[in-house]
């Protein structure tokens, strides 16, 4: 299919670059570990912006995708059973809000260059109108190029005209992927020429920031081009509100693992209104463990990165409703200070992240990505790694019970589990 060989042509082009990208920024952004941030002031600011619009993405953005479970099978019924479950299950109570939809939606074009959805999606304004009347949010789906990454209308020489539909569908959300633009524009108009390609490609996303924010409406927007040319250095001055720093997830713990281990240095970029983002959530998803799922939930609440279930929800197990609905992780995810944290450090295969939150606590989420390590020769605990002095008295997020951090202390986890704890301030 020619959109699967499109997606594939381009990523391998991402992946390479990607490397580049992570290797200047960790150059650039190697920093000591703060317990210090001027963050706090920020997201503690006023909602609206000086334009006097509702500020969006505040805390990294939270609802579900229909990419990752359902790809081109999502319709109208499917997003609306979706958002019925949000509301059912509580995740909407637990601040999953936005419901979006991804590529696949869109019809032709007619003379005057009005998208129209395809069959599956027969009235937007009413699919709009239903999940907000659930008090949700609901997201679309295009792209800078004429074709999005699954061969539907992209957004080329309408960027005007789109930003205005989605605005009147009250579209909260836009998810803006670049796919074709990559050979039908950049390398068209710029053949050889990376870096004149490159400017292409961030005016293209400029050029739908700005028909956004024309519209009037509050909208976030997430840029999707797989973090070329390191985009987190440019997005948030354009608006950008998330910007993927990788190419695609899979339900696989190997992917899950390398694109958390390309997060490393990006964690300076991110704050309240814009945010780094690693992909969708894969919770729930393929054959991943329990013991994945709950790691990747835990990184990604580490990494304040949006928290987009990407799982059929009208039929998901309870033990995976449970990891999506931890309050004590999502608050981590959501902390106030928009502060995102960083591997402090390894140990063989045992990697140990913190994030450092309001009110001087810390969440610490020791992983174990290797082979599984117990009594006879666990992991030990280095505190003063982590700033920590002497012992704490810590929550384990996943027991919900109290634990007793110790210097040294012997850590048991099995292959790919974590330890996630939160300690309250002053340690
Ligand atoms: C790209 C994106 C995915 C998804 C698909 C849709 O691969 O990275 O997240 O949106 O396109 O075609």
């Amino acid at each position: 299919m020619g959109g699967i060989e499109f997606r594939l042509k381009s990523f391998s082009k991402g992946e390479s670059m990607r490397v580049i990208a992570t290797l200047t920024a960790a150059v650039v952004g190697l920093s000591l570990f703060s317990f210090t941030s001027q963050m706090g002031a920020q997201a503690a600011s006023a909602a609206k912006s000086t334009s006097g619009m509702e500020k969006v993405a505040q805390t990294p953005p939270m609802g579900w995708n229909s990419w990752n479970y359902f790809a081109e099978r999502v319709d109208d019924k499917g997003v609306r059973a979706a958002a019925d479950e949000i509301v059912s299950t509580g995740m909407k109570d637990a601040g999953y809000v936005y419901v979006n939809i991804d590529d696949t939606w869109e019809g032709e074009r007619d003379a005057s260059g009005v998208l129209h959805t395809n069959s599956k999606f027969p009235d937007m304004k009413a699919l709009a109108d239903y999940v907000h009347s659930k008090g949700l949010k609901i997201g679309i789906y295009s792209g800078p190029g004429p074709k999005t990454c699954a061969g539907y209308a992209g957004s080329l020489g309408h960027e005007e005209q789109d930003a205005q539909l989605y605005a009147s569908w009250g579209i909260d959300y836009l998810k803006y992927d670049l796919c074709s633009f990559i050979p039908e524009v950049m390398e068209k108009q710029a053949p050889n020429d990376k870096a004149a390609q490159m400017k292409l490609m961030v005016a293209a996303y400029d050029k739908m920031a700005n028909a956004l924010k024309a519209t009037g409406r509050p909208i976030v927007f997430s840029l999707c081009q797989y973090g070329w040319d390191a985009v987190w250095e440019w997005a948030p001055a354009m608006g950008g509100n998330l910007w993927r720093t990788t190419g695609d997830i899979d339900p696989k713990w190997d992917r899950i693992y390398s694109i958390v281990s390309q997060q490393e240095g990006l964690e300076k970029y991110a704050g309240p209104g814009h945010w780094n983002d690693p992909d969708m959530l894969e919770v729930g998803n393929g054959k991943l463990t329990l013991a994945e799922n709950r790691t990747h939930f835990s990184l990604w609440a580490i990494l304040a990165a949006p928290l987009l279930a990407g799982n059929d929800l009208p039929n998901m197990k309870p033990e995976i409703k449970s990891i999506l609905l931890n309050k004590d992780v999502i608050a981590v995810n959501q902390d106030r200070l928009g502060k995102q944290g960083s591997r402090v450090y390894s140990d063989g295969e045992v990697d140990v992240w913190a994030r450092h939150l309001a009110g001087g606590a810390l969440a610490v989420a020791v992983v174990n990505a290797g082979s599984d390590r117990y009594s006879t020769h666990p992991f030990h605990l280095n505190l003063a790694k982590l700033g920590l002095h002497g012992t704490q008295s810590a929550k384990d997020l996943w027991t919900g019970k109290k634990i007793e951090l110790t210097e040294g202390m012997p850590v048991e986890l099995a292959s790919h589990d974590v330890l996630m704890v939160r300690v309250e301030g002053k340690q």
